[in-house]
């Protein structure tokens, strides 16, 4: 049971039912704070099914910035707070009785969404809602990972191996991508034949919201890729000399960047948009020559936001083989470790301001 006092949730149990969480209050920018709040418990899913994660590590990213900021995200109903985090690390610590697919010592990750009302939400592909509200943890309505421990269902706990434990905190960024793509060969399906030669990535952190040039370009070097930044060159430049490109992942935050790629996209080409942008900005685009394009082009553009457990699926899968193609190469996009939720102050301005930064994360327990 808790009380509220000035503002704090103090619990009144003792104190292995407490816990700390990293909060916002959404709507009001820059509360980022640290509160006690309750221990979950298994009881609390039906039917037995709960489980109990002690989070390891979980990411920050835009999103989080952008929560921050009060420009996106909303607390859980009767709740005036909501806690931050989205992107998990954990061990499952307890299971209910009617958990069979995972154990205690188990790592896992956690989807972000949990379903709404729709027919796609029926089939668990909650991440193609057509419900107006939707539920995040950490994000949307539903308290989120940056605390020490989580109560779910294993319907949304994905196991990852013991040996990608040291990477575990990439998962759900990984997901994301793994959507992304997997929805461009899905429409892709419609050329019969898509032998797609060229890809531009755009963005340069794990989902390309903060820049570090030199690291960046060593490390993606490292895998046969090229790195140019759009400081050096512009994007119709790089496609003009490197181009054109069959497939292009948008994830940098900065929306005019759409516009462009779409100008400068293959002939039968599919620019897939993963950008969360919480902003307004407005800009004047050249409206007759994109079209036509678009139109003469047989191009597609295509949204694609969240992953379901499928892509965090696949995620294991492609981690798993990068770590074993490229041994030692994931780690090193772990940049920005801080440790401790005590340290939400210090997580958020690394998040804001930290040069260089590919992952920034905070390591809520030893692995
Ligand atoms: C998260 C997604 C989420 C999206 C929109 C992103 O930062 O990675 O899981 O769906 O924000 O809220
Ligand atoms: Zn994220």
């Amino acid at each position: 049971m808790t009380q509220t006092l000035a503002g704090l949730d103090v619990a009144t149990d003792s104190k292995d039912k407490r816990m700390k969480a990293i909060a916002v209050t959404p709507g009001k920018p820059n509360t980022i704070h640290l509160r006690e709040v309750a221990k979950p418990r298994t009881e609390e899913v039906p039917g037995g099914r709960g489980v109990l994660v002690k989070i390891l590590r979980v990411g920050v990213d835009g999103t989080d910035k952008e929560i921050n900021a009060a420009e996106y995200g909303a607390a859980p109903p009767g709740d005036d707070y909501l806690i931050l985090g989205h992107e998990s690390f954990g061990r499952v610590e307890a299971v209910g009785p009617s958990v069979t697919e995972l154990k205690p010592g188990d790592f896992v990750a956690a989807t972000v969404r949990r379903p709404g009302l729709s027919i796609y939400d029926q089939i668990s592909t909650y991440d193609m809602t057509t419900d107006d509200t939707y539920f995040e943890r950490g994000i949307n309505l539903r308290h989120g990972f940056l605390t020490e421990y989580i109560v779910d269902d294993p319907e949304y706990l994905v196991r990852v191996p013991e040996g990608l434990r040291h990477v575990g905190v990439l998962m759900e960024p990984t997901s994301v991508v793994e959507k992304g793509i997997a929805q461009a060969y899905e429409i892709q399906r419609r050329l019969r034949v898509w032998r797609p030669r060229r890809a531009a990535v755009l963005g340069a952190s794990t989902l390309g919201l903060t820049k570090a040039p030199y690291l960046n370009s060593t490390l993606i070097d490292q895998v046969g890729a090229r790195y140019v930044s759009t400081e050096e060159i512009s994007l119709t430049e790089a496609s003009r000399q490197f181009g054109p490109f069959d497939i292009i992942l948008e994830g940098t935050g900065f929306s005019p960047l759409v516009f462009e790629a779409m100008d400068v996209l293959a002939k039968n080409g599919v620019l897939v948009m993963v950008s969360v942008t919480g902003g307004s900005r407005k800009v004047e685009v050249p409206a007759d020559r994109i079209n036509l394009g678009f139109v003469l082009g047989n191009k597609v553009a295509v949204g694609s936001v969240n992953a379901n457990r499928e892509y965090f699926e696949m995620g294991v899968k492609d981690l798993s083989t990068a770590e074993l193609a490229y041994p030692g190469w994931l780690s090193k996009l772990l940049t920005h470790p801080v440790k401790g939720l005590e340290n939400y102050q210090e997580l958020l301005n690394t998040l804001t301001t930290a040069k260089g930064a590919i992952k920034v994360y905070c390591e809520v327990a030893p692995l």
